[in-house]
C-alpha cells in the first residue's frame, strides 16, 4: 500500500489505495511504518509523500466511520511527522480533500500539480476536520479564511492553493522530482517550518474577524452541531497553544461522527455513488458514442436540456415548430448564458463558445444526424407519440431516442417506433441547466446499451442520473403525488395551510407543500388531474376561482403587492372548512410531529411499493432522487433512511391508524414495508435488486 523508494538521501513514500487512496486503517498502518522506517534510516535525509492514480488522498475512509476505529489513527501518524526530525514534503497531483489535505497540511511543505484540489469538505458530511486542519489550516492562511473554507467544504484548485498559502508552489512539470528538490533544500536549511507554529497568523483583528462569521454561520444554522463545533474548534487556536487545540479538535470531532445527521449524510454519499451501480449493467456493456445531441422544444426544458449539452461541449440543435418560440426559447438561453458571464460565474469567452453550440431549427427533419434526440414537447400522449413516430423515420440508425415526460407511459411511447430497443425516459428537472438529478427511465424494450449510454451521458452532462423503471411518475412524481395527496387530506381534517408548510420546513425542506404549489402554479396539477384524474377538492377550487398562486397573487397565500411570501388567506381557510364539512369530515387540529408523519410515511409506503415493483433498484435510490430533485433534507437521509431512523414498526403503525381513520384503504402498510417491520428489519439492509 505503500511503496518507499530511497534515492539520492530522499525516501519518496507513494501511497496506493484505489480508487481514492482513503486512508483506511491498513493504509494508515503502512504509511506509519513507512514513516518510522525512512526516519530510523540513515541514508534518507529527507521524505516525500506522494500518491498513485488521479487523487492524491480523499480523506479518511468514510466507510469506516460510526465502527471500531483500528490504530493507528490519522492524528497518530501525523504526530509521527510532526515529531520527523528530518522535512517530510507533500507532493499532491489531484484531489487531496479532508483527511488527505490535513497529511498534507502536516508536512513541512506541500508542492502541487496543475490538477490538485485542495478541501476540507468534512462539513458536508456533518462532521469537522479530526486529524488537525481546524488547527493547521488556520495557522497558514488566516483564521477567517480557513473557516470559510471548512464550512463550505468546497476545494480551491492549486492555483488559488498557492496564493492563500495552502500549499508553496505549482509545479507544470514533474512533480516528485520538484518534491525531492524542496525536500532536500529543507533538510540542508536545517530548520523545518511546521503549521503548528504559525501563531503570528493569530493576531487579535483575525478574531474579530473570524468571531464575526463564526457568530454568523451558527445563526444561519442552529441546529447543526457540526457548525457550532467547527467554531469551537477554530476559536481553540486562539485561546489555547497548537497540541491543546489539536485535543480540542478531537474532543469535537469523536461524538459528531455518530451524531444522526452525520450517519445519514455518510448514507446519502454511499447512496449516490451507489446509484451508478444499475443491476444488468457493467463496464463491458457496450456504448454507443454521443458526438451530437438534438433537442425537441425550446421551452424552459427543452432550453435548459440543450444549455446542459453546450455546456458539456456537445453541439446541439434545438428543434421547434416554428420560427418564433424557437426564437423565444434561444433569445432565453442567451440570456441565461448572459446572465452567468455577468455574474462572473463564466468567462465571455466561455459564455459565446457555449452559445455557439446551439443551433436552432424548424422541423423535426433536423434531428435525422443526431446521436441523441431529447424530447421535451408538450406533456400529453398524442403529442408524444406523434412525435416519435415521425423520429422513427427521421433519426439516424442507433440513434437513442429519449423522451423528458414526467408523467407518460414511456413503453407506450416506445410502442409507435419500430425501434423501441432505442428508447428511454431522460427526466430533467427544472431549471435542467442547474438541477443534477435525472431520472434514466428504462423502458421494457430499451437495450443495456442504450442505458448505459444515456447514464454515461448524464455523467458527462455533469447530472447525476438514476435508473428508474416505468410507472407513473417514476419515482420522483410518484411520491411527491402521495405527500400532495397527503397534504390536502390535512386541510381537509383541520390542518391550516400556514401550519402544514411550517411543519414541513422545520423538518428541512426549504419549502412547504403549498407554498410550492403557489410558485409552480396551481393550474399544473388542476390541469394534470382532468388529464389522469385523481381530486383534490380544495386545489381544484381555488384553481376555479383563478387563484393560481404567485403569479396570479392568490392561491393557497395571498401575495400583496408582488411579496414572495404567502401570507395566510381567511377566504381559504374559509373554503377549506366549507369543503370539509361538505365531505363530511370533522376538523381538529395537528401538532407538527402529525403533521410530519401524516405527510411523510405514505412516501416511505410509496417507497416500499416502488421497490417491490422495482421501479427503483434499491431504497438509496429513492433517497438519492429526493434529496436531489426535491429537496428532501441531506441530513435526514432521504425519506427511506428516515423511515428507519423512525423505526418501521412506527411507521407501519401509524400509517394502519391513518387508513383507519380516513378511511383511505391505500394508506394501507405495503406488503414490504409490513414485512420488515413485523422482522424488525430495515429498508438500509435491503439487498440491490
Ligand atoms: N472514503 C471511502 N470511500 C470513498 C471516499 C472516502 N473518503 N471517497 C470516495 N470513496 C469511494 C466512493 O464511494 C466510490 O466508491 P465506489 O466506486 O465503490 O462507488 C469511489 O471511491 C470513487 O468515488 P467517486 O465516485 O466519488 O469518484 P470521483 O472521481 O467522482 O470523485 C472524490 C473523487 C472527489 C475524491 C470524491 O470521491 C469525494 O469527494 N470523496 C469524499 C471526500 C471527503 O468527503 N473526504 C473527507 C472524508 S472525512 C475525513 O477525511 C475526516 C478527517 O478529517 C479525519
Amino acid at each position: 500500500m505503500v511503496r518507499n523508494e530511497v534515492d539520492g538521501g530522499v525516501a519518496v513514500l507513494t501511497l496506493s489505495n484505489p480508487p481514492v487512496n482513503a486512508l483506511g486503517a491498513d493504509l494508515r498502518a503502512a504509511l506509519d511504518r513507512a514513516l518510522a522506517e525512512a526516519i530510523a534510516d540513515a541514508t534518507v535525509r529527507a521524505i516525500v509523500i506522494a500518491a498513485e492514480g488521479k487523487v492524491f488522498v480523499a480523506g479518511a475512509d468514510i466507510s469506516e466511520f460510526g465502527k471500531v476505529r483500528r490504530r493507528p489513527l490519522l492524528p497518530e501518524v501525523l504526530a509521527r511527522i510532526d515529531a520527523s526530525p528530518k522535512p517530510v514534503v507533500a507532493a499532491i497531483g489531484g484531489a487531496a480533500l479532508g483527511g488527505g489535505l490535513e497529511l498534507a497540511l502536516a508536512c513541512h511543505a506541500r508542492i502541487a500539480g496543475r490538477h490538485a484540489k485542495l478541501g476540507l469538505p468534512e462539513i458536508k458530511i456533518g462532521i469537522i476536520p479530526g486529524a488537525g486542519g481546524t488547527q493547521r489550516l488556520p495557522r497558514l492562511i488566516g483564521p477567517e479564511t480557513a473557516f470559510a473554507m471548512m464550512l463550505s467544504g468546497e476545494p480551491v484548485g492549486a492555483d488559488r492553493g498557492a496564493e492563500l498559502g495552502i500549499v508553496d508552489a505549482v509545479v507544470l512539470g514533474d512533480l516528485v522530482p520538484a518534491a525531492r528538490v524542496r525536500a532536500l533544500e529543507l533538510a540542508d536549511a536545517g530548520r523545518l517550518p511546521r503549521a503548528g507554529d504559525r501563531d503570528d497568523r493569530l493576531d487579535p483583528e483575525a478574531r474579530a474577524a473570524f468571531e464575526a462569521r463564526a457568530a454568523d454561520a451558527v445563526t444561519r444554522e442552529p441546529d447543526a452541531p457540526n457548525v457550532r463545533a467547527l467554531a469551537e474548534a477554530v476559536r481553540a487556536c486562539f485561546d489555547r497553544p497548537f497540541a491543546e487545540g489539536l485535543a480540542a479538535e478531537q474532543a469535537a470531532f469523536a461524538p459528531l461522527v455518530d451524531d444522526p445527521r452525520a450517519r445519514a449524510l455518510r448514507h446519502a454519499f454511499f447512496a449516490e455513488r451507489e446509484a451508478a451501480r444499475v443491476p444488468g449493467l457493467s463496464k463491458d456493456t457496450p456504448r454507443r458514442p454521443i458526438e451530437t445531441a438534438a433537442v425537441i422544444g425550446a421551452g424552459t426544458m427543452g432550453g435548459g436540456i440543450a444549455m446542459c449539452f453546450a455546456n458539456a461541449g456537445i453541439p446541439v440543435t434545438v428543434i421547434e415548430t416554428e420560427e418564433a418560440p424557437l426564437q423565444r426559447g434561444l433569445e432565453r438561453v442567451r440570456g441565461l448564458y448572459a446572465g452567468s458571464a455577468k455574474r462572473g460565474s463564466i468567462t465571455e469567452a466561455e459564455r459565446d463558445a457555449r452559445i455557439g453550440r446551439i443551433t436552432g431549427a424548424v422541423g423535426l427533419e433536423n434531428a435525422g444526424s443526431a446521436d441523441i434526440v431529447i424530447e421535451a414537447a408538450f406533456e400529453e400522449m398524442g403529442v408524444k407519440r406523434a412525435i416519435f413516430s415521425e423520429l422513427d423515420r427521421i433519426a439516424k440508425h442507433g440513434a437513442i431516442l429519449a423522451t423528458n415526460t414526467s408523467y407518460l407511459d414511456v413503453d407506450a411511447i416506445a410502442a409507435v417506433t419500430g425501434r423501441p430497443q432505442d428508447v428511454l425516459g431522460m427526466h430533467f428537472f427544472s431549471p435542467a441547466n442547474v438541477m443534477r438529478l435525472v431520472e434514466v427511465v428504462r423502458a421494457e424494450k430499451t437495450a443495456p446499451e442504450v442505458l448505459a449510454t444515456a447514464l454515461d451521458l448524464g455523467k458527462r452532462l455533469k447530472k447525476l442520473p438514476v435508473a428508474v423503471g416505468v410507472c407513473f411518475g417514476f419515482v420522483g412524481n410518484r411520491i411527491l403525488e402521495r405527500r400532495s395527496r397527503a397534504a390536502e387530506r390535512l386541510l381537509l381534517e383541520g390542518a391550516l395551510p400556514h401550519e402544514v408548510d411550517a411543519a414541513v420546513t422545520a423538518f428541512g425542506f426549504r419549502m412547504g407543500p403549498f407554498a410550492m404549489s403557489d410558485l409552480a402554479g396551481l393550474d399544473i396539477g388542476w390541469r394534470s388531474r382532468k388529464d389522469f384524474g385523481g381530486r383534490a377538492p380544495v386545489a381544484d377550487a381555488l384553481a376555479e376561482m383563478g387563484r393560481f398562486g404567485q403569479k396570479t397573487g392568490r392561491g393557497f397565500f395571498v401575495y400583496p403587492d408582488g411579496a414572495r411570501a404567502g401570507q395566510r388567506d381567511p377566504e381559504v381557510e374559509a373554503l377549506i372548512a366549507r369543503t370539509a364539512a361538505e365531505h363530511g369530515i370533522a376538523q381538529r387540529s395537528f401538532t407538527p410531529e402529525e403533521i410530519v408523519a401524516r405527510l411523510m410515511y405514505p412516501m416511505v409506503n410509496e417507497g416500499a411499493r416502488i421497490l417491490s415493483e422495482k421501479i427503483a433498484s434499491r431504497p438509496g435510490d429513492i433517497d438519492t432522487i429526493w434529496i436531489n430533485g426535491y429537496n428532501w433534507p441531506a441530513w435526514r437521509g432521504g425519506p427511506m433512511h428516515w423511515a428507519d431512523t423512525v423505526g418501521l414498526k412506527t411507521v407501519a403503525a401509524d400509517l394502519e391508524r391513518f387508513a383507519r381513520e380516513t378511511g383511505d384503504d391505500s394508506q394501507e402498510p405495503a406488503p414490504l414495508l409490513k414485512k420488515l417491520a413485523e422482522e424488525g428489519g430495515s429498508f438500509g439492509a435491503l439487498k440491490a435488486a
